[in-house]
């Protein structure tokens, strides 16, 4: 595995690379990126170059957000992503993506109007800008992305729609704790307490879900069910959202079907933790 940090050096990799399939990150790698760099080998065979990008985009981080103390740990992601085969990472600093006097962005206004993007306004432009500009740089055939961030999942489906980027795009399901947990570099900010509450997010998903499952189609209803428990489970935190939508538009629903989803942020101290639920 090699590792790259300049553009110049990437496009003279990119010249031979032949299939290239893409897994972009910010780092602080951890199993769940692990589980992407695995499917992106498994795509590739020994047919494809596997790219794994490490970049902390200040773009996509609000004043206030946790963009300077976000773990930088290259080392430890580098082992990681040799263990799970990638073939290339491509980690470079901020001024080598970003002129100083940018002047041209990607911005999304309708599928970034809802759950994360109304609690963080220009989150989503901040991650279609450097998706394209990745997407440019290392232009791959395939990308993987994690469910876990269902509507970045669905943000870039539409980003690649409707500017014609010529990538297939793969959804892997989430990696999690064996508590349930869906894992994150931010779980590390939970304290005790707040870390033992926060498996409860899965399993007021899993509640709604069972009870959907018996026949209660009411997205009021629903909704409820899953809030009375993280309000008794995860009382040491408070919610930013709690919704149920389609999973092509994202629109709210009042009736639950096998195209929902349900989708859960809550804020735990200063740190926010989401989790999602397909139902099926
Ligand atoms: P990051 O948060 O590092 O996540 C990189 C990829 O890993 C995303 O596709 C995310 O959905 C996936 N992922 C994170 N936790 C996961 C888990 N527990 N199971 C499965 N997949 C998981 O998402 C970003 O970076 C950035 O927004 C990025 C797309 C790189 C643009 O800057």
């Amino acid at each position: 595995m090699i590792l790259l940090q300049k553009v110049s050096e990437l496009r003279q990799w990119r010249q031979t690379a032949g299939r290239v399939i893409l897994v972009p990150t910010m780092g602080a790698l951890h199993e769940g990126h692990g589980a992407l760099i695995q499917e992106a080998r498994r795509l590739a065979g020994n047919r494809a170059q596997v790219a794994v990008t490490i970049f902390v985009n200040p773009l996509q981080f609000g004043p206030g957000e946790d963009f300077d103390r976000y773990p930088r740990t290259l080392e430890a992601d580098l082992a990681i992503g040799e263990s799970c085969g990638a073939d290339m990472v491509f980690a470079p600093q901020v001024s080598e993506v970003y002129a100083l006097n940018r002047s041209i962005q990607v911005l999304e206004n309708q599928l970034s109007r809802v759950l994360c993007g109304a609690s963080r306004p220009g989150h989503f432009d901040g991650v279609c800008t450097v998706v394209a500009k990745l997407f440019n740089l290392t232009q791959p055939d395939e990308a993987v992305f994690g469910k876990k961030d269902y509507q970045q999942l669905a943000i870039i489906r539409r980003l690649v729609r409707d500017l014609n980027f010529p990538i297939v795009i793969h959804g892997v399901e989430t990696v999690r704790e064996p508590d349930g947990l869906a894992m994150s570099s931010r779980n590390r900010y939970l304290n005790p307490k707040e870390r033992s509450q926060a498996p409860a997010l899965r399993q007021a998903l899993l509640l709604a879900h069972e009870s959907w499952h018996h026949g209660q189609h009411n997205s009021q209803i629903l909704l409820r069910i899953a809030r009375e428990f993280l309000k008794t489970h995860a009382l040491q935190g408070r919610e930013d959202y709690l919704c149920l939508v389609d999973r092509e538009e994202l629109e709210p629903q009042t009736q639950a079907g096998p195209n929902s989803l349900m989708a859960v942020a809550w804020w735990f101290g200063k740190t926010r933790l989401i989790d999602n639920l397909e139902f099926t």
